[in-house]
């Protein structure tokens, strides 16, 4: 292993992450590991230089305080314990440490060196990979993606030819986003792809389907079931790769820890399908796993891309899709990513897409009445996506979108800007 490591175990801190940031930000490797770890399995880590004993509000589960296995303490590896009184470690501070004292305890008492960067991470995961896998086969879901194409760069690196992805393109894409799928991963990366067009199948399943949470069910159902298919006819697959992320992980809760959301990338899969799974990224953070995307050579477009809702632009063609309203929505999209990226917008703003209502109003075109769809124009900043503020777009840029959504979209006569924040609205409409 290239990265020296030190262990913060989850004494019931809400501060955990916050503490990993701290330590990798001295450029030392961290990760977070449950309370009752054995010792055993931190020997499994390789190169653990120290362990943070993490307390906090979330001690008690149970009813009963969580405590370390005392064998840990007899491991040799230098300890130290934040706000968990009844631990054994000759230095304990109650609160979370200050830099000063982080700097000392990881240096000077763990004599740990400051090796942490993408490319020994990579090379470690590239080698844990290999030791997991061995010369077994590797599913994965590849969306296109940030997070399963970094997954997915990974297991490439580690095992080539072993790993097969699948890519489904339901129908509900953006313009051009499963061609540069098939672009980078097959034609660039050599992958093993295989590459489904199920939009057919999906608009048909959607089709007079006008409520919000009946248009997800049958999407991510839907995309369970064709991966389901695949998998069936693939031979000789044990390990199924997926993108989670450490956020990923906190959200579903830990062992002291509520979970916030559950979690689910393909999790829906039946019983008799069962793989071990491959998780090269768990332990990242999403600026992390960007910067692993780059390091391992992805283009930049894809690695800082902005989130995209698994349901697609289903959520954003609004009420029952139709393809007309379906097309308007994916060529007004590619219209103002492309009017960002000229005014420098895409580096600045964190979220921004169009949507089309199910109605419509009235118009001119050649003199004409006409009675046409709306184009909804959203671009919002926010931090952790809980609450967002409107960007205030320039006017010059709003009003050449407009031109060029009002020219170059069909059945689509007026646009619109919405200003509104979250809350009250939320990011998407649907
Ligand atoms: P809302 O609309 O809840 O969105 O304010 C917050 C963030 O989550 C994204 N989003 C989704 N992402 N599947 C996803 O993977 C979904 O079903 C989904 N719905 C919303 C949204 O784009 C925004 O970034």
């Amino acid at each position: 292993m290239k990265q020296d490591l030190i262990v913060i175990l989850d004494m019931g801190s809400t501060s955990n992450t916050v503490l990993a940031r701290g330590i990798r930000d001295l450029g030392v490797y961290s990760e977070i590991h449950p309370h009752d770890i054995t010792v055993d399995e931190l020997n499994a880590l390789k190169n653990v230089k120290g362990i943070v004993l993490n307390g906090g509000e979330n001690r008690v589960v149970d009813g009963k305080e969580v405590e370390v296995r005392p064998e840990i303490y007899d491991m040799g590896i230098p300890m130290i314990s934040v706000d968990y009184p009844q631990s054994k470690c000759k230095t304990q501070l109650s609160e979370l440490p200050d830099m000063e004292t982080l700097k000392k305890f990881v240096f000077e008492e763990c004599g740990a060196e400051a090796n942490w960067n993408m490319k020994n991470f990579i090379e470690d995961q590239v080698e844990l990979i290999r030791q997991q896998v061995g010369d077994r086969k590797v599913l994965l879901a590849l969306s296109g993606g940030v997070d399963s194409s970094v997954v997915a760069a990974m297991l490439i690196k580690a095992i080539g030819q072993q790993l097969v992805c699948v890519h489904v393109n339901h129908g509900l894409m953006r313009k051009n986003e499963s061609e540069s799928v098939v672009k980078v991963f097959r034609d660039e990366l050599h992958a093993n792809l295989i590459y489904v067009d199920a939009s057919e199948r999906f608009l048909g399943k959607l089709e007079n389907v006008a409520d919000p949470e009946q248009k997800r069910k049958i999407i991510g159902g839907e995309f369970i079931r064709v991966f389901e298919e695949e998998a069936r006819k693939l031979e000789g697959i044990d390990f199924l790769g997926q993108g989670t992320i450490y956020p990923d992980i906190i959200e579903s809760g830990t062992k002291t820890a509520k979970m916030v959301k559950s979690h689910h990338n393909v999790g829906g899969l039946p019983e008799d399908l069962k793989f071990e799974l491959v998780e090269p990224l768990k332990q990242l953070f999403k600026d992390e796993v960007r910067a692993c995307g780059v390091e391992l050579g992805l283009p930049h477009d894809m690695v800082y891309r902005q989130p995209f809702p698994g349901p697609g632009l289903g959520v954003r063609c609004l009420g029952a899709i139709t393809r007309d309203r379906l097309e308007a929505v994916r060529e007004s999209d590619a219209i103002l990513r492309e009017e960002f990226a000229r005014a420098g917008l895409d580096k600045k703003v964190w979220q921004y897409f169009t949507v089309v209502p199910d109605f419509k109003s009235v118009g001119m075109k050649n003199n004409a009445r006409v009675f046409e769809y709306m184009v909804i124009i959203r671009a919002i900043n926010t931090i952790d996506a809980m609450t967002a503020s409107v960007e205030k777009v320039d006017w010059d840029v709003l009003e050449k979108i407009t031109q060029r959504i009002l020219a170059e979209v069909g059945n689509v006569n007026r646009v619109c800007y919405d200003m509104s924040p979250k809350p009250p609205a939320t990011i998407e409409f649907e």
